[in-house]
């Protein structure tokens, strides 16, 4: 993969809120300064406060986190605080 990072628009449902997501930041990073409230509390993959579901696009985790399930990760289910866009996403609030 490239070191550079690359431009993604990120939008959230329900509310169709859509945000500038840089590849080489987590995902709840892009969606807060895009003026989106997304919910967190660690901030490092283990709570699920920021728990969401990706309807289109691809993510990828760099580090360890103990989250998501391999059966929630296969289902679409993510943790913004850790997720970092590889393709424009399309991500729902909550369950
Ligand atoms: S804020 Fe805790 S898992 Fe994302």
């Amino acid at each position: 993969m490239s070191d550079t990072p690359t431009l993604l628009t990120a939008r959230t449902e329900p509310d169709q809120l859509q945000v500038d997501a840089w590849s080489n930041e987590p995902l709840l990073v892009s969606l807060e300064m895009g003026g989106s409230n997304w919910p967190s509390s660690c901030r490092s993959g283990h709570c699920r406060t920021c728990l969401g579901q990706l309807q289109s696009g691809k993510v990828r985790y760099d580090e360890t986190f103990t989250g998501l399930s391999p059966e929630e990760l296969a289902l679409g289910y993510v943790l913004p605080c850790v997720a970092y866009p590889c393709t424009d996403v399309v991500v729902q609030q909550g369950l």
